[in-house]
């Protein structure tokens, strides 16, 4: 039977990304147990359809659980694949927005919480865990620094179409990432990703400056 942690999967869910890292003494509960103990603490019957979908695991999800998100290899390269093949490209095969609409997308952190205002959109939170540009002090260290990040890739093609996937669904090139998938979940738009990926790659983007 899957078993499941209770807390860090509430986490997880809500983060919409599978489960946190765990430590391993914690004491584990039936799937079944997990599930009702969510659904009380959502009042899930009077959710509405849209917030009653978030908190059904999808397949990555649910893999990433069972194998507390440490899968064999073979699960791994099957959770990059289904991931890798649910990226949508920009149909126009312009992989650079406005990075001026890409830093306040990567500041803001609104958006999605249940009592959010859907008028004011969806904020990215690339700052919770990353640092970019070098003005912003109020950054995470989840993530690896993204200062200088197309400089120091020389604004090369084929890393700012690496780094859309990865923005797009981050378990495509990662199995079990903690970072959420934008463009999987619906949390950004395909548009919003060429922004922030501008305020990544472009050369007058304050992330690339000294
Ligand atoms: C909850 C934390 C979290 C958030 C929020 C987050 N990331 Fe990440 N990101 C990570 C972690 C952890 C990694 C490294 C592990 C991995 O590759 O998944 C990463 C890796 C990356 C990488 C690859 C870095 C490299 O080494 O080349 C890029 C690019 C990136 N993130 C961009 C973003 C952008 C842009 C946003 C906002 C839209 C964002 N991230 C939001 C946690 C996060």
């Amino acid at each position: 039977m899957r078993r499941y942690l209770l807390s860090a999967c509430i986490l997880g869910l809500l983060a919409g990304s599978a489960l946190a890292e765990r430590p391993r003494d914690l004491p584990e509960i039936s799937a079944e147990r997990l599930e009702q103990a969510i659904r009380s603490s959502f009042d899930y019957d009077r959710l509405p359809p849209d917030l009653k979908a978030r908190l059904e695991q999808d397949e990555v999800q649910r893999l990433c659980s069972q194998y507390r998100n440490e899968p064999p290899a073979d699960v791994a390269e099957r959770i990059q694949k289904l991931s890798e093949e649910a990226v949508v490209f920009p149909s126009d095969g312009k992989f650079l927005g406005d990075w001026r609409r890409g830093e306040q997308l990567s500041l803001a952190g609104q958006g999605l919480r249940m009592r959010d205002d859907p008028r004011r959109g969806v904020g990215g939170n690339c700052y919770a865990c990353h640092q970019m540009a070098p003005q912003e002090v109020a950054y995470g260290t989840l993530g690896p620094s993204l200062l200088q990040y197309g400089k120091i890739r020389d604004y090369d093609a084929e890393a700012i179409r690496t780094a859309y996937i990865k923005i797009y669904n981050s378990n495509a090139t990662l199995a079990c990432s903690t970072m959420p998938r934008y463009g999987t979940q619906k949390i950004l738009s395909i548009e919003d990703i060429t922004h922030i990926l501008a305020f990544l790659f472009d050369p007058e983007s304050p992330v690339n400056k000294e």
